[in-house]
């Protein structure tokens, strides 16, 4: 295929771009827990937590889960409810149940070894492009592209590639520069080098090109076009829901939790019983209808909400007016309702609003 944005790669001195970048790799690269060894399923388990989260926040979950799941065996046998557990708070939860589905493929049909060629590895569940050129680069070295919004910005630069990088369509274009980048002797630090300058050196909004190991290769810094690029136009505006949730006790210090829908968002996850606001009502006549009608419950909720809680996810923002309130016997009419010891509550894997919910009520 032709790609007339790559013109630029001509410029490149490939083999001299490789040896700058490795080197500087090799002093640089952060001593990080998924680098210790080149396990192919510690390698999909970081780069799963990765998407989408940043490096700080991943190590400590990371090392958790390693040691709660070991092998691929360890997270294929797991209870998925101990699972969800280990990634409570992470976030993009369907990245965790993707995740065990594909390890239980691969303990089942591989005999636990993750798969080493494009086309087995790709079709198992939550493994796109990006992961799999990323397992099969670190893990086998085997010279495969591991594109994402990261490695786009840094080639966008050195390249000067003019492409908006919020399409989809964009990626082919970045795979095949590294397609004629990539270093053969050492396709996984190849890679990894990318991922790093971006994270290092090659920042978004204020690079460090001062610093820049491949700032002579770099089309943008002799242009002086370094903060026009990427381009990225913008994603559609944020929704907002304006919700009010419930910490109902009863005499027992008992407290009243609910499964959400083992689809969609944050499924299977745990939280407190709430509604979305129609603004017809107050919040609190409104939060106790909902709970008569679908809990069967007659609850006295506090005239003020203890706190408001809001949660901002990728696409839209969660406001929560939260009431504590009491009920005398509590029949749940509800499915996938529970009711629980006070202390036992964090037994369960809540949502991060949700936990923000119980931190906020045990202070009251
Ligand atoms: N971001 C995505 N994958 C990464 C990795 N393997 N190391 C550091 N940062 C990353």
């Amino acid at each position: 295929m032709n790609f007339p944005s790559l013109n630029n790669i001509e410029k490149v001195n490939v083999r001299q771009f490789q040896q700058d970048l490795l080197h500087w790799y090799k002093e640089e690269k952060r001593d990080l827990p998924w680098r210790k060894d080149q396990d192919p399923y510690k390698v999909w388990v970081s780069e799963i937590m990765l998407q989408q989260t940043r490096v700080d926040t991943v190590i400590p979950y990371f090392e958790n889960f390693i040691k709660q799941f070991p092998t691929i065996e360890a997270l294929a046998k797991a209870d998925e409810d101990q699972v969800l557990k280990a990634w409570e708070g992470l976030g993009y939860y369907s990245r965790v149940r993707n995740l065990q589905a594909a390890v239980r493929e691969v303990h089942e049909q591989y005999g636990g070894k993750v798969p080493d060629t494009k086309e087995k590895i790709s079709s198992l569940k939550g493994v796109g492009p990006y992961t799999s050129g990323a397992i099969l680069s670190i893990a086998y070295g085997v010279p495969e592209p591991a594109v994402d919004g990261n490695v786009m910005r840094v080639l966008s630069r050195i390249l000067s590639i003019w492409e908006d990088i919020a399409k989809a369509s964009s990626r082919k274009i970045f795979e095949e520069a590294v397609r004629q980048l990539i270093s053969r002797e050492d396709p996984s630090s190849f890679n990894q080098a990318l991922m790093e300058l971006g994270a290092l050196i090659c920042t978004p909004s204020s690079p460090s090109c001062l610093l820049c190991p491949v700032r002579e290769h770099c089309c943008a810094f002799q242009e002086g076009t370094i903060h026009e690029l990427p381009v990225k136009t913008k994603k559609k505006t944020m929704r907002h829901v304006h919700l009010a949730a419930a910490v109902v006790k009863t005499e027992k210090d008992e407290v009243i939790i609910q499964k959400r829908p083992s689809e969609g968002l944050l499924a299977n996850l745990w939280e407190f019983p709430n509604t979305e606001l129609s603004g017809m009502g107050s919040p609190k006549v409104e939060l106790e209808l909902f709970l008569r009608q679908v809990y069967g419950l007659e609850v006295q909720l506090d005239s003020e909400p203890f706190a408001k809680i809001q949660h901002v996810f990728s696409h839209l923002t969660w406001d929560i007016d939260v009431y504590g309130g009491t009920v005398s016997i509590a029949d749940l009419k509800r499915e996938n309702s529970r009711l629980v010891k006070a202390e036992e509550v964090e037994r369960y894997a809540f949502s991060v609003s949700h936990q923000k919910i119980w931190k906020k009520a045990r202070q009251k």
